[in-house]
């Protein structure tokens, strides 16, 4: 689409297209004839859209943050629901997941051998030594947060330690490949490398997404790419990193009674860290950890 260089923006800032995202579209131009996937319009957040994602992504924080001295041996997966669902409420916000094409619960619950998705149950305590994802997502003025952390229960093993701290530690490795001009598959490979380097293997059948306007957008978002592959990064753009990393093969099933659950094929520990990231001219920010 062709746009007059004195016309106001597409992008909705009210500004004069020559002023605002004229030189950055020239920019993906260039990039899209070398071959690139480039980001369509719609997935390029202008300064407002920016604020009210942030908005909901501090509230996602905070949500996380409150729960966290709660995740003790003896509380069940269904306590984490209620706990995230009052918090959301309190805070003005709508839980994500409950009802997101047929989810019945207001939070993801992964515990040991679940990669993600796992469904809150009554039925389902906590105990001593496990490691579990806790994935909260919020609604807050129509915008979206999305961010997820691992807890361990009590006294964990070295083993499940280490998986933990070494999946955190890959959503950092991944952060410094994000910025303006360079690919998710830049992010991706640096992930899988590291992930390979200590011995561990990446999901490759479940991804992140790009978020914001709405819970999951373009771009798919793999960890299991190829450096100079995948969609060019350009500012305004927001996707969450989430590697899911096992400690054994990288091979997963979906539980065929709820069609959620996703575990491990070989029965192996699972870790998964989610961050929520703008990229900006300059770099990147967190909008929720
Ligand atoms: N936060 C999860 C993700 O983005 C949400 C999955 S959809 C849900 O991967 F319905 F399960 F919440
Ligand atoms: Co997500």
């Amino acid at each position: 689409m062709e746009m007059n260089r004195n016309e106001v923006c597409w992008c909705g800032s009210n500004i004069k297209y020559k002023y605002c995202h004229l030189a950055v579209d020239e920019k993906i131009a260039e990039y899209k004839s070398r071959g690139y996937t480039v980001p369509r319009r719609k997935i390029i957040k202008n300064a407002e859209q920016i604020n009210g994602i942030r908005e909901s992504g501090k509230i996602n924080t905070s949500i996380l943050d409150s729960i966290s001295d709660k995740v003790k041996p003896g509380i069940t997966t269904e306590d984490v629901n209620r706990l995230v669902y009052e918090k959301t409420l309190e805070l003005g916000g709508i839980p994500a997941p409950l009802g997101y094409e047929g989810f019945p619960k207001s939070v993801c619950v992964s515990v040991n051998n679940e990669v993600c998705h796992g469904i809150p149950s009554q039925d389902t305590y906590l105990k001593n030594g496990d490691i579990v994802n806790i994935d909260v997502s919020t609604i807050y003025n129509e915008y979206y947060g999305d961010s997820s952390r691992m807890f361990c229960v009590g006294e964990v093993s070295e083993e499940r330690f280490n998986l933990v701290e070494t999946t955190k530690a890959a959503i950092d490795v991944g952060l410094t490949e994000v910025g303006p001009w360079k690919t998710l598959g830049d992010m991706g490979q640096a992930i899988n490398d590291f992930a390979k380097s200590k011995g561990y293997s990446v999901v490759y059948e479940v991804g992140g997404h790009g978020v914001g306007l709405e819970f999951h957008e373009e771009p798919y978002v793999s960890y299991v790419s190829k450096k100079n592959t995948e969609m060019l990064l350009v500012p305004g753009m927001v996707f969450t990193i989430e590697p899911m990393i096992n400690q054994g093969k990288a091979d997963v099933f979906v539980d065929d009674k709820n069609g959620w659950t996703v575990y491990t094929k070989d029965g192996s520990d699972s870790a998964q860290w989610e961050v929520m990231v703008l990229v900006k001219d300059d770099g990147y920010e967190i909008l929720a950890h």
